[in-house]
Parts: structure tokens; sequence; C-alpha cells
């Protein structure tokens, strides 16, 4: 059986590696781990929890020759520099050279491929410039790149996170990007059926979140912004590992468990959680989504032919982008004025299309 050899750089908790090992059983090859790398103790501890090994700590400390050669590496680095919760300063900021790290190793190892995952904010950021400098230093070091942002709704999974996915290879060949339009699961399904106490806001945020927005009877998760405005949807804004603890409200009045969490990422129930509240929702809300990084990375392995032959592209065909199902979904619906009484507040009794 053929062997693709990887390295997961800036591995969190492993989404990139779930993904790969999942890509690497449906195309009938397998998949080997060589290196993998997060300077965070915690990450480190679940990894190892989950993939049986502790992952090398601090990049800047792995010398690139004593890497072992491997054929595709995957990195989703560090997006603070970027983002918008961070302070705008790019490549100023010392966290910004994380990606240098990465060219570094491409250029010692010249893997076959890379897949790099960040923040969407990346493509905008500096009218374009951090971006254009990203590809033009993996341009110089003999690569073919192509980029693209995707939205997790879109592959099957009730959060909407766009991330921006940068795929490379010397030649990209017949590469093209996955369509997604995954039927989207339904929240009920991620949701624990039984939840402790500590996860409920207190009656003051219950009923402030209730000022703004009626109760619904499907499952949603209300989303609060910057402004303290509400928003209501039978999905979850994107998960966040900084932000407050009321960011995001199952039905306006309990927290997502750990668990939950990991689902709306895609992450298999068979991950362990080993860490506590607080650092696993941080993973989770730096890890990427499973799902979206599995259909790159099918497309990635497809054009390479590292398949055993027999795959056909059969796990994304069909039907209509889900983010447009659920926008239509969010202007159709409206609520019945009959109530009745669940976990002590008053719900619509049916919810129906107009
Ligand atoms: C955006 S997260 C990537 C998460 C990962 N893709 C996953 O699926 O969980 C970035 C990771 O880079 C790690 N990191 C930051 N600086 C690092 C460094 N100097 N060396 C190694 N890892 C670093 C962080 O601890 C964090 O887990």
């Amino acid at each position: 059986m053929q062997t693709v050899r990887f390295i997961d750089l800036f591995c969190g908790i492993g989404g990139f590696r779930y993904a790969i090992e999942a890509v690497a059983s449906k195309v009938g090859v397998s998949a080997e781990c060589v290196l993998s790398s997060d300077i965070d103790l915690h990450c480190q501890k679940a990894y190892a929890a989950n993939f049986g090994e502790a992952p090398a700590g601090d990049i800047h400390s792995i010398e690139a020759n004593s890497i072992p050669d491997h054929d595709i590496l995957l990195a989703g680095f560090p997006c603070q520099p970027f983002s918008i919760i961070g302070h705008r300063k790019g490549f100023e900021d010392a966290r910004g050279t994380l990606f240098f790290e990465i060219a570094r190793i491409i250029e010692a190892k010249k893997p076959k491929a890379f897949v790099l995952e960040n923040v969407k904010l990346l493509v905008g950021h500096n009218d374009g410039k951090t971006l254009a400098r990203i590809l033009e230093v993996l341009s110089n070091l003999g690569y073919q790149t192509d980029c693209m942002v995707l939205n997790a709704l879109d592959f099957g999974l009730p959060q909407k996170r766009e991330r921006l996915f940068i795929v490379g290879s010397r030649d990209l060949g017949t590469f093209e990007w996955p369509k997604g339009e995954v039927p989207m699961k339904p929240l009920h399904e991620i949701l624990e059926a039984t939840v402790p106490k500590e996860y409920y806001a207190s009656d003051y945020i219950r009923e402030r979140r209730l000022a703004e927005h009626p109760p619904t009877k499907e499952p949603t998760i209300w989303h609060e912004n910057k402004s303290g405005h509400i928003s209501v949807y039978p999905y979850s804004c994107a998960l966040r590992a900084g932000a407050s603890y009321n960011y995001l409200l199952v039905n306006g009045e309990r927290r997502l468990t750990p668990r939950e969490m990991l689902r709306l990422q895609g992450f298999p129930d068979t991950f362990r959680i080993v860490c506590n509240y607080s650092q696993t929702r941080k993973q989770v809300g730096n890890s990427l989504p499973v799902p979206v990084a599995e259909a790159v990375l099918l497309k990635v392995f497809c054009s390479r032919g590292w398949t055993n032959g027999s795959i056909s592209d059969f796990v994304y065909s069909g039907k209509q982008p889900l983010y447009q199902q659920m926008k239509l979904l969010d202007t159709v619906h409206y609520y019945d004025e009959k109530t009745k009484a669940k976990n002590g507040r008053k719900v619509p009794s049916s919810i129906s299309a107009k």
C-alpha cells in the first residue's frame, strides 16, 4: 500500500491530522505522520492522548534538516497577527513571522505539496499585501499556489466558519477546489441531551437575551456581536478561542459543552477530552473545521494520484450550497404564536414555513 508521509505543524489538537487520516483511508492509502509540533503544553497533552505521540515544541527550535522527508506539509498557522481580534500589525508582530518558519521548512525539505490554513481576514489584510507577500515567498521557493476561502457551513457543519486555505505544489496539475454542497447536520444532532447546570447562564443574562429575541422551538444558537446585538441562527457562528463566555448561547440560555464544540468542528466523538473546559474551549476555537480540510485534502490526493486507483470524487456531489439554504430558512420561517413551557420558559409550539 502507498504511504503518504506528512508533517503536522502548529498541530493544535490535530484537526488536520484527522482530516488527512480520513482521506487516506477513503482513497486506500496509508498516512504516516513524521513530525508534529505545537508550543502549547495543553495542546501537546490533548494531541498525545488522541494520537499516541507528543508533538515537538517551539517551531523555532526545530532544525529543518532533522525533519524526516515527507510528501505533504500541513499547517494551520496562528492567526492572531492577521485577525480582527489582534492589532492588525501583520508581519510587524513577532507572531506574524511564524509563516516564515513554514517557508524555512519548505525550502529545506521541499515537500511535494502543502496545505496551509488561516483566517479569512488574511485575504484583505493590509489591502491584500500580506497574502500577496506570502504567495510570493512560496512562489520564490518554486511552488505553484492557489487559495480559496471556504465556509464550514457548505461542508455539512452547523457552524459559519470561513477560513482561507492555501494549496501549493510544484505543479498544481488538475487540482480544483471542493464545492461543498454538503447538507448541514442539524443542530439537534450536535447538542447533548443532558447538560450540567454550570453551563447555564445567569438569570440576568438569560433575561437580557429574551428581551432581545423571543425563544425558539427548534434549537438555535444565539450570537452576541461586539456591540451587544443578538442574532439567532439554526447554526453556530464561528467558535473563537478568546471570545466572552456568553458570545454563543444555545437557545439563549447556556454555553456549549466541550463535546458540542468539538462536534461543531467535525471532530469524531472518539476524541478524548483530557484538558479542562477553558483549555478545550481555546483549543477547539483555534482548530479548523475537519470536513473542510478533508475535502481540500481529498482534492490534493486525487490531483497527485495518491490513491489506490479506484477513487472517484464521490463525496461531494450535488445539492444547493448549504449557506444559501440557511439564508432561505432564516427568511421564510416564522414561529407560531401559541407557546408551551420548556425548561421554565415559554416557547413557540410549532415552526412552519410561509
Ligand atoms: C490556529 S492554531 C492551529 C490549530 C490546529 N490546526 C488544530 O487543528 O487544532 C495555531 C497553533 O499554533 C501553536 N503555536 C503558536 N506558536 C507556535 C510556535 N512558536 N511553535 C509551535 N507552535 C506554535 C499554538 O499553540 C496553536 O495551537
